[in-house]
């Protein structure tokens, strides 16, 4: 089967980070990417639910797209302190990050909750990036591809398209750590996920995107951007500053 062409997505993950002076950021972002002739990869910002209608003014008619980075798996009703994926929507954004790792350790999200959530993100019309990944110990025991197939099994909803659904790869290890798997690691993992897709939704699993995340930045964006199955980072603290994040976007083009 040919390797459909999958275009890069460059996904920042603000986490709890960011007030609103944290515009200055997004403007220097969207003011640099008018000044690239063409862009080669795609450009997504998932800041907190705070900033989100704040953003969607600044990036309006740019080529940066904005993510939620959670989402409750109903529409609406009486769950306090939750925002639903329609609400998402209608702040601007395109997408929706579920299944994160600190979501699942702080929230106790079980791979179930992620699917339904996944569902909720998708029906109400916005794009979905599923994270998987092992801990540490998962790694050191020999059950990172046990972990993460378990976790893309009950995760990812049936019938997932690569136009509405990516994976994101990130080891619970590398997160925030600065340290990152081998480039074998990550080609291993990656090649997993891929032939697990191709096995479930077939062509829509090659033409899937998996993303690596996990301590990715300016400095070794080159070396991980270009791997096997990569096909783009979620990106923690460097999507923060603009700088950091365009050096990364420039590994793209
Ligand atoms: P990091 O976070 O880049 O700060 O390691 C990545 C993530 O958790 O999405």
């Amino acid at each position: 089967m040919p390797t459909p062409k999958r275009t890069p997505l460059i996904a920042g993950n603000w986490k709890m980070n960011g007030l609103r002076n944290s515009s200055q950021e997004i403007i220097q972002l969207r003011d640099h990417l008018a000044q690239v002739p063409s862009l080669n990869c795609d450009v997504l910002i998932c800041p907190p639910f705070t900033l989100l209608n704040t953003f969607a003014d600044l990036v309006h008619n740019t080529p940066i797209q904005l993510g939620g980075q959670d989402c409750h798996s109903a529409a609406s009703g009486a769950h306090t302190g939750d925002i639903s994926a329609p609400m998402l929507k209608d702040c601007g954004a395109g997408w929706v990050i579920v299944g994160h790792s600190e979501r699942r350790s702080d929230h106790g999200e079980s791979s179930q909750l992620v699917l339904d959530k996944a569902k909720a993100g998708l029906k109400a019309g916005l794009n979905v990036i599923v994270c998987v990944g092992e801990t540490e110990v998962q790694r050191d025991a020999g059950e990172t591809l046990a972990v993460v197939g378990e976790q893309l099994t009950h995760s990812v909803p049936a019938g997932s398209t690569a136009a509405k659904l990516v994976i994101a790869y990130e080891p619970v290890w590398a997160i925030g750590t600065g340290r990152t798997p081998t480039d074998q690691e990550i080609e291993q993992v990656h090649g997993f996920i891929r032939q697990q897709l191709t096995k479930r939704i077939g062509e829509q699993g090659q033409a899937m995107r998996c993303l690596y995340g996990g301590s990715v930045k300016p400095s070794n964006a080159a070396q991980i951007l270009p791997l096997n199955d990569v096909d783009g980072a979620l990106i923690g603290g460097a999507s923060l500053k603009a700088r950091d994040l365009i050096d990364v976007i420039n590994h793209c083009n």
